[in-house]
């Protein structure tokens, strides 16, 4: 059997070590393509092998025709809106993720985000204080609880709307729950996006919404851009000129956003949030030990596709 790692963004060296070992141990032969620049390499990698590890490397229907051999691939991380799960189906690959694994990475990233824009993005101006700060947690999954479990020794007062976890789980924790996302987006001094990109979630945070935020409120997206409505952003923004925008996903209109928001907008060169050696090798790893799994046993716990 044989597994690539497939990484536009590679893994630190240390996980693919990690996977490696894995991999070989169940009698199964790793390879690798990282930083490719073309899709004609990732089709070339693909022809021969059984199963493929990936981040947010787009898997589509031209990558599972490219591949007669493929069992399985797991995203070694959260979120797989960059697999098409019909065409895996169709081809009768089984697609996985790791939830969790890098959650607490992409949770620091986003309270660093809070952090340096609060003090004014260290430009030497007094800037203000996250202590007794609003929080707002949407949504409360993997990474809204790390979130959440940190912000909570900042002494900040947390707030969280998901419409799929139950109130009494965050009420347990020392969350409050609300009712809805227009009730968190008006209550909240800073709203931490953590929502999947799917049809339902794409464009959904809208001028509506953020024209509600409080003096001074904050958006920090470490999730995915797509669930952004941009141009609604850069309106309400234009509006609003006390409102910020950080993010860990550049948008499509960066420079835009560089130009007429100084001050008020930060966004990563390149998507940061689970890039640590740490949640590179817990995601690497599972992802490796879910394809042993699979393929030697037939455990399909963590399947996304039906
Ligand atoms: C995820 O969905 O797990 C995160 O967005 C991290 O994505 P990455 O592995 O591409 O950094």
């Amino acid at each position: 059997m044989k597994v690539l790692i497939v990484t536009e963004k590679p893994f630190a060296k240390v996980a693919v070590d990690g996977i490696r070992k894995e991999i070989e141990a169940a009698g199964y032969e790793l390879a690798l393509l990282e930083k490719y620049t073309s899709k004609e390499q990732l089709l070339e990698a693909v022809k021969d092998v059984n199963a493929i590890i990936i981040r947010s490397d787009v898997i589509d229907a031209d990558v599972f025709d490219a591949a007669p051999e493929l069992k399985i691939v797991v995203r070694a991380g959260a979120g797989y809106d960059n697999v098409d799960l019909a065409a895996a189906t169709a081809h009768g690959v089984c697609v996985m993720n790791t939830p969790g694994q890098n959650a607490n990475a992409v949770a620091e990233l986003a309270i660093g985000l809070m952090i340096m824009a609060v003090r004014s993005f260290y430009d030497g101006k007094a800037g203000t204080e996250l202590k007794g700060k609003k929080l707002g947690i949407h949504a409360y999954g993997n990474v809204g609880r790390n979130v959440a479990r940190i912000a909570k020794g900042l002494g900040m007062d947390i707030y969280a709307y998901d419409a799929y976890c139950p109130q009494e789980v965050m009420v347990a924790e020392g969350i409050r729950p609300v009712a809805s996302a227009e009730e968190l987006y008006a209550t909240c001094n800073i709203v931490s996006l953590h929502i999947p990109s799917t049809p339902a979630t794409k464009n959904s945070i809208d001028y509506e919404l953020l024209e509600r935020m409080p003096k001074n409120g904050m958006l920090v997206n470490t999730a995915r851009k797509e669930v952004v409505n941009e141009a609604d952003l850069i309106r309400i923004m234009e509006d609003r000129p006390d409102l910020k925008y950080v993010t860990d996903i550049k948008p499509a209109h960066h420079d835009e956003f560089v130009e007429t928001f100084p001050g008020r907008y930060f966004s990563t060169p390149k998507k940061m949030g689970a890039q640590t050696a740490e949640a590179n090798i817990n995601a690497g790893i599972a992802a490796a030990k879910q394809i042993v799994g699979f393929l030697k046993d037939g455990c399909d716990k963590f399947r996304v596709n039906k």
